[in-house]
């Protein structure tokens, strides 16, 4: 692995001494004392490797670099009226940062996405922009800036040409991996103030065509002809017209047609604005420019409306909080994480804004590597699992041969050591032979990765920092705030956290008392306030208000508590809660957390109601457990029938309650009564989100002749 081959044969025993060395011998001297003085004794091999090291040590004598700000007080504290008691905390970067005055832009030629991409096209010198290649074993071609610029323009005239109304209130369908198109019709759409909707595979045909109808979408921009006949699928009545990328059967042409609705060529419609040459209508920072939609737990996909504004103060933030290493127009970034959510969007806007340069990968995640190879990107966006991928792979290359992980375990140690010296590089000698493969699986020339969208763990983080040698920062955020809310700065190498707000923002952690998070605590629910926050959920402001006080705080659901440091750990989820008749709070889920822990028990609701003094569940058993049961016990019949035996029913239900009481749950919070039901909760019926949770209102609705009839026993 790694290149280490050449250095296997040396004793195990010198490579400790070396590593005990390397600690001590802080400073270049020593280093070069302490070789000069191993060189006499060594073996030959040893030497080789430790003179390797030395050339290299010499040849790039790191620099540490200081952090941004002092690592010990990275935000400042706050207070206003507007809040009562609670304490706010703004980012250390703007000093100006009180109530309205957030970071809204950067650059004051670039305050809305139609504008920062212009000036990625002054400040790169018309460089290059979009790129993507033909197949694996191709190098990348690009449109420059301008001619990406000049290709949305005729896309977006052209699209007001077949007959879509230039502003806010017009709303582009996109159905498409990451691919240049996808930028060109967000570009295009711009020109002419109207509004971005993606739309994504694992929405699923349902929530697509309630999303299609829900923003009365006309016109869609699509990849191909699978996903073309995934629309038609279940398409509204208000859909029009589909742009396809790529040509279409004429069957699927004539689908279409028999359902009203006409298939276009992207390069026709393209051809048509280029004639008609119809005047672009910029938008304004406060106009919107794109709804997510998102599929929650509950009900509905919601569509979270964002502004230009929110879209750009964001992204300025981040770029703020890099520091020396924001984003330059030399840089490159590997598109491959979903443009449909708002992370990988802002990295894009960013990019363009600060006139990079970004390629797409084929879209295979497994090929990946091959991509980045390719392209050698400069900066990355990351999310857990591709790095945990990336963690495990490592890790089982070198585990069953102790010679590797000790070798392994002195690389990370030794660069674990730089790291909290504040020098961070790729050039060291464990780079050269240890780290070297990981990072060329990446491209070799990353300087910067973000990552975010879900929890990272601590060791796989340090790991990632010490193995790629560049600068990692781990963001916190919502779809609501845009992309980020929080973000680490570089140089604060202890993970575990968040980091300080960005300076779009400001954040306060509110009490949560059924929880027992208290603000005093310095614990409480995640609420944010700034540029970033969105406009609300279209078309349903009783949601919004759900989420938005009349301060204009976010309430994000998610726990989160301050570090002695000034910057944020999550901590905990808001849980869904009900209070029971004699007002005892009951959380389901902990509970259900705790019977699923029962051998006999594959799925568990717990379910209450506040005018009923006790709880009671459904719960899905395990069909294995429970055949082998009957068997043993001599009851026969199908596992219907068993889910309907009273004995079964007793066995189970006595043991919940058993791991409940050994897992401290209080007499109110165990289960009164439960009814057993044969057929798993699935996405497919309806009752788990795509991300496997229960969907509490469906199932409530689902099961409810069961409830109401476990509740009727009982009084
Ligand atoms: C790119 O377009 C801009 C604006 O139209 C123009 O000023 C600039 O000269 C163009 N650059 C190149 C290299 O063509
Ligand atoms: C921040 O505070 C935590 C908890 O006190 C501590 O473990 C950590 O080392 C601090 N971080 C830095 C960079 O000093």
């Amino acid at each position: 692995m790694y290149g280490l081959n050449v250095l296997i044969n040396a004793t195990a025993a010198s490579f400790h001494y070396l590593k005990n060395k390397m600690e001590i011998y802080a400073s270049v001297e020593d280093m070069e004392q302490y070789l000069q003085y191993i060189g006499g004794g060594a073996g030959a091999l040893a030497l080789t490797g430790v003179a390797a090291a030395s050339a290299f040590y010499l040849a790039s004598r790191p620099t540490p670099q200081r952090p941004l700000f002092p690592l010990d007080a990275q935000c400042i504290l706050e207070s206003s009226e507007a809040s009562g008691p609670d304490v706010i905390r703004v980012s250390r970067f703007y000093k100006d940062a009180k109530e309205g005055k957030f970071v809204s832009y950067l650059h004051s030629d670039a305050t809305t996405l139609y504008e920062s991409f212009r000036r990625g096209a002054k400040i790169s010198n018309n460089g290059p922009c979009l790129g993507w290649r033909e197949s694996y074993g191709k190098p990348y071609q690009w449109l420059t800036y301008n001619e990406s610029l000049l290709r949305a323009r005729n896309l977006g005239s052209g699209m007001v040409e077949i007959g879509l109304k230039p502003g806010t209130s017009t709303m582009i369908g996109i159905y498409a991996i990451n691919c240049p198109e996808w930028i060109l019709v967000e570009q295009a759409a711009y020109c002419y103030s109207m509004v971005i909707v993606p739309l994504y595979d694992t929405l699923g045909a349902d929530a697509c065509s309630f999303i299609i109808k829900h923003a009365e979408i006309q016109v869609i921009l699509v990849e191909d002809d699978a996903k073309c006949n995934s629309i038609l699928e279940k398409s509204p009545r208000c859909l029009k017209k589909l742009i396809v990328f790529k040509e279409v059967r004429p069957a699927t042409k004539q689908r279409a047609k028999n359902m009203g609705i006409e298939i276009l060529r992207l390069q026709d419609v393209e051809l048509l604005g280029s004639k008609a040459n119809n005047p672009e209508v910029p938008p304004k920072p406060t106009d919107l420019c794109t709804i997510c939609y998102t599929s929650g737990t509950t009900g509905q996909p919601k569509g979270v409306m964002l502004t230009h504004e929110n879209v750009v103060g964001s992204m300025s933030a981040v770029v703020l909080q890099f520091g020396d290493h924001r984003l330059r127009s030399d840089d490159v970034m590997l598109s491959f994480l979903p443009l449909a959510h708002m992370m990988e969007r802002c990295c894009e806007s960013a990019m363009y804004m600060q006139g990079g340069a970004v390629g797409f990968y084929l879209g295979d995640i497994r090929r990946l590597s091959d991509d980045m190879k390719a392209l050698k990107p400069t900066v990355t966006p990351a999310v857990p699992r591709l790095l945990n991928r990336i963690y495990d792979k490592v890790q089982s290359d070198i585990n069953g041969n102790c010679v590797k992980k000790m070798l392994f375990n002195m690389a990370l140690s030794s660069k674990e050591s730089e790291l909290k010296r504040g020098i961070i590089r790729k050039n060291s000698f464990w780079d050269m032979f240890v780290f070297k493969k990981v990072q060329e699986g990446m491209g070799g020339r990353l300087r910067l990765m973000l990552v975010g969208s879900a929890p990272l763990a601590e060791n796989v983080l340090t790991f990632i920092r010490c193995a790629m040698g560049c600068v990692v920062v781990e963001g916190y955020g919502q779809t609501e705030c845009c992309a980020p809310v929080t973000l680490t700065i570089q140089g604060d190498h202890v993970p575990g956290h968040v980091g300080p707000p960005l300076a779009c923002c400001c954040l306060k952690l509110s009490d949560v008392p059924e929880m027992e998070y208290w603000s005093r605590n310095n614990q409480g629910e995640v609420c944010v306030k700034g540029t970033n926050v969105f406009k609300g959920y279209f078309k349903d402001p009783e949601k919004t208000e759900e989420v938005v006080d009349e301060f204009g705080w976010h309430h994000t659901g998610d726990i989160g508590m301050w570090m002695p440091n000034g910057t944020l750990k999550i901590i905990d989820r808001r849980k869904h809660i009900f209070k029971l008749s004699q007002g005892e709070y009951i959380v389901p889920e902990k509970i259900e957390n705790i019977y699923i822990r029962s051998q006999y028990v594959a799925q568990v609701f717990v379910h209450g109601e506040s005018l009923k003094s006790c709880i009671i569940g459904v719960v899905v058993p395990d069909v294995d457990v429970i055949k082998c049961w009957a068997q043993e016990n001599s009851i026969t019949g199908t596992f219907s029938v068993l889910c309907n035996h009273p004995e079964v029913k007793q066995l189970i239900l006595d043991d919940m309650v058993a791991w409940g009481k050994e897992s401290g749950l209080k007499s109110f919070e165990q289960v009164k009564d439960i009814y057993l039901h044969p057929d798993p909760f699935s996405v497919q019926n309806g009752l788990l989100t795509p991300t496997l949770k229960s969907k509490r209102p469906q199932l409530k609705a689902y099961f409810k002749p069961q409830l109401d009839d476990m509740y009727t026993r009982l009084t």
